[in-house]
């Protein structure tokens, strides 16, 4: 089968999908599948790239700014091959040549559904979740309203719209109050930490709320969770089979220059550990892979996700997130508690691929 390979896009993840890229191009199946690699550079072109690694890996030069901005790794030099659509100048090439197009995009324009809903028009077949699962778990908001719904354990939280904001910021100060501190302020939408501040004192919060919204209009508030951070891999079963929950893995962030697992501690220096199996009660794992499932199955997910989890001191769960195209490389965690799990870190692509043409 032709597998297209699609990464960059225009969010602020574009960097780590690049990295996602990287990783998945070294190490996909040549003999089984064609890989025709294709780039979204940042201002949303589509572009036939190089089968090449080397020139996307993620670099302290591509941190995102505070607005949300990150160095390109995908060049949209003229020289270029320009494909498939929308360019401006260019008549519309198609993706019938494409058996299957793998969605390494991380973020908006990518992981919320926009991609999706494009492949849907163009009748291709794609890995991972289809429109409405992509962009309502794209939505941290929107996440809480279906698994609250579902009886999945969430933790306090205030959303505040952009309309809120702008008619009475003193209103929105004071119902974030009810959550005491700390407090951690998110864009809606975004992922990898990118505009995510951990807020300890009252005064700060007007900035935090301020910094979120240049990368989202739409901010969530959260009380902060104590306890450890664990994570669950599901990926969908096969035919009419129950969807198939890895081993848990738990990631500590380590010395002091993050409070919290912020971007840089999850992709440039070693300040984060990823521990697989983590060291839980059997009951505990258990539990964590079948809630992880049951939020897997609420959300309407397809091929793969990867589900997050607050464990407190107290032996209580609290679901954190759903992330529908998780990190990537070797080194995340989706491919780590699923190489604990039986697949290694080629077949867990040969086999996301196969999910995606039954
Ligand atoms: N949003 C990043 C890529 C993750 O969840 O792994
Ligand atoms: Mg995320």
């Amino acid at each position: 089968p032709v597998v297209a390979i699609v990464f960059g896009g225009r969010s602020s993840e574009h960097a780590v999908s690049c990295a996602t890229a990287a990783s998945v191009l070294r190490a996909i199946d040549r003999d089984r599948f064609d890989v025709v690699p294709i780039g979204i550079a940042q201002d949303g072109r589509w572009v036939l790239v190089a089968d090449d690694p080397e020139p996307l890996q993620l670099t302290a030069q591509h941190t995102p700014s505070v607005q949300g901005e990150t160095t390109a790794l995908i060049s949209t030099d003229p020289a270029a091959r320009e494909v498939l659509i929308f360019p401006p100048d260019e008549p519309p090439r198609t993706l019938t040549a494409v058996d299957v197009v793998l969605p390494l995009l991380h973020g908006p324009f990518g992981e919320d559904g926009t991609l999706q809903g494009v492949l849907e028009l163009a009748d291709t077949r794609y890995v991972g979740s289809g429109v409405a699962a992509s962009a309502v778990m794209m939505d941290k908001a929107l996440m809480k309203v279906v698994f609250s719904a579902a009886g999945l354990p969430v933790g306090p939280h205030v959303v505040i719209t952009d309309k809120e904001w702008r008619r009475d910021k003193a209103a929105c100060l004071d119902s974030v109050s009810s959550l005491g501190l700390p407090v951690f302020v998110k864009p809606a939408r975004a992922g990898s930490s990118v505009g995510v501040v951990k807020v300890d004192a009252a005064d700060d919060l007007e900035t935090a709320i301020e910094t979120a919204r240049v990368s989202d209009p739409k901010v969530l508030v959260e009380a902060a969770i104590p306890g450890r951070e664990v994570e669950c891999g599901v990926l969908e079963g096969h035919g009419a089979e129950a969807p198939r929950a890895s081993q848990i893995g738990e990631i500590t962030v380590t010395g002091d220059r993050h409070t919290f697992y912020d971007f840089e501690a999850k992709y440039l220096d070693d300040a984060a550990q990823l521990t697989c199996p983590a060291d839980l009660p059997g009951d505990v794992a258990d539990e964590i892979r079948a809630l992880s499932v049951k939020a897997f199955d609420a959300a309407g997910c397809e091929g793969l996700a990867r589900v997050d989890w607050f464990y407190d001191p107290g032996g209580r769960l609290m679901l954190n997130e759903i992330n529908t195209m998780p990190g990537f490389t070797p080194q995340s965690m989706f491919p780590r508690v699923w190489a604990e799990s039986g697949f290694d870190y080629p077949s867990l692509i040969t086999e996301l691929i196969e999910l995606a043409l039954e």
